[in-house]
């Protein structure tokens, strides 16, 4: 049972993951990223899945870090091996066959961050305020931040923000690339879902290679990410969706995907 998660179907394969610990403001303890872990696990397992947003309850925060309480009294082993269980949640996010879509509402701070920045991309509410505070209270980011934060936003930027631990609001996460859109924040889960439709119209397998081909380019040579695209793009035609889509557009009609 998924205690401190909501999961929602919100349109056919469309797969909303909700964050329910509003009173600590979505903080992550090793029990809701264990959970998380087993529900994108879950969701995937569904055939018909198509697109996974993953946000925030409450009004206030999509998720305020990694759970200061828990983590306070570790000793080094004990938090180095909190740290790979939330390494280990957001790397199954990144590597999702879905594409994985962050709706930022309010503080996304700390963990709550790298938890957006394992997602493909940020979608943010008005009232968003991003941050990596890790150093305000001793330590350097435990859940990936500070590769992921640099592959974003770039490195100087990323020094920036890890270095001063400031928050950002929303449109200056948008001027730094740290997200995408920046809507009201009434609207924010609207908009997450709307945008999911227009992805999942799109041909399962092509949108999984392109989310592959993207990650890659962050870590490989120009030369071996653009083998790996030939190659990808190779692979496509011996989808069924691949000959949908070229027949439905000389036929002048929409393509009918299925994921074969
Ligand atoms: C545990 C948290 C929490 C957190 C908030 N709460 N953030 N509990 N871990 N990260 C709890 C508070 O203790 C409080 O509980 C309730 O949520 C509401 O928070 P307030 O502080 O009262 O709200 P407000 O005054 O509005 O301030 C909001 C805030 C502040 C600015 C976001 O809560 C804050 O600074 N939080 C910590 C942010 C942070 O440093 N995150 C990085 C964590 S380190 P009660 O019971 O008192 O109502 C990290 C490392 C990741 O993420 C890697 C680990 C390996």
């Amino acid at each position: 049972a998924f205690t401190q998660l909501f999961i929602t179907e919100q349109q056919p394969g469309i797969w909303l993951i909700t964050l329910n610990r509003p009173k600590a403001l979505n903080a992550l303890n090793r029990q809701v990223l264990e959970q998380l872990h087993s529900a994108i696990v879950w969701i995937e397992n569904q055939p018909d899945a198509r697109v996974l947003l993953i946000t925030g309850s409450g009004d206030k925060a999509f998720a305020a870090g990694a759970d200061i309480a828990e983590m306070k009294d570790m000793n080094a082993q004990q938090a180095r091996e909190f740290s790979q269980v939330g390494m280990t949640t957001m790397h199954r996010i990144e590597s999702s066959r879905l594409p994985v879509i962050a709706l930022v509402n309010g503080f996304c701070l700390g963990g709550g961050c790298e938890l957006a920045m394992s997602c493909d991309f940020i979608l943010a509410a008005d009232n968003a305020l991003f941050g990596q505070p890790e150093v305000t209270l001793g330590v350097p980011p435990g859940f990936g931040g500070s590769q992921r934060l640099p592959r974003r936003v770039g490195p100087g930027m990323a020094a920036q923000l890890l270095l001063t631990g400031e928050k950002v609001n929303a449109e200056q996460a948008l001027n730094i690339g740290l997200c995408n859109q920046v809507y009201p924040a009434q609207q924010l889960q609207e908009r997450g879902i709307d945008m999911a439709i227009t992805i999942a119209k799109n041909a399962p397998q092509a949108l999984y290679h392109c989310k592959r081909l993207v990650q890659a380019s962050a870590d490989q040579s120009i030369e071996n990410g653009c083998r790996m695209e030939s190659d990808l793009f190779g692979l496509s035609f011996a989808t069924e969706d691949q000959t949908e889509g070229m027949t439905a557009f000389t036929e002048r009609r929409k393509a009918q995907f299925t994921g074969a």
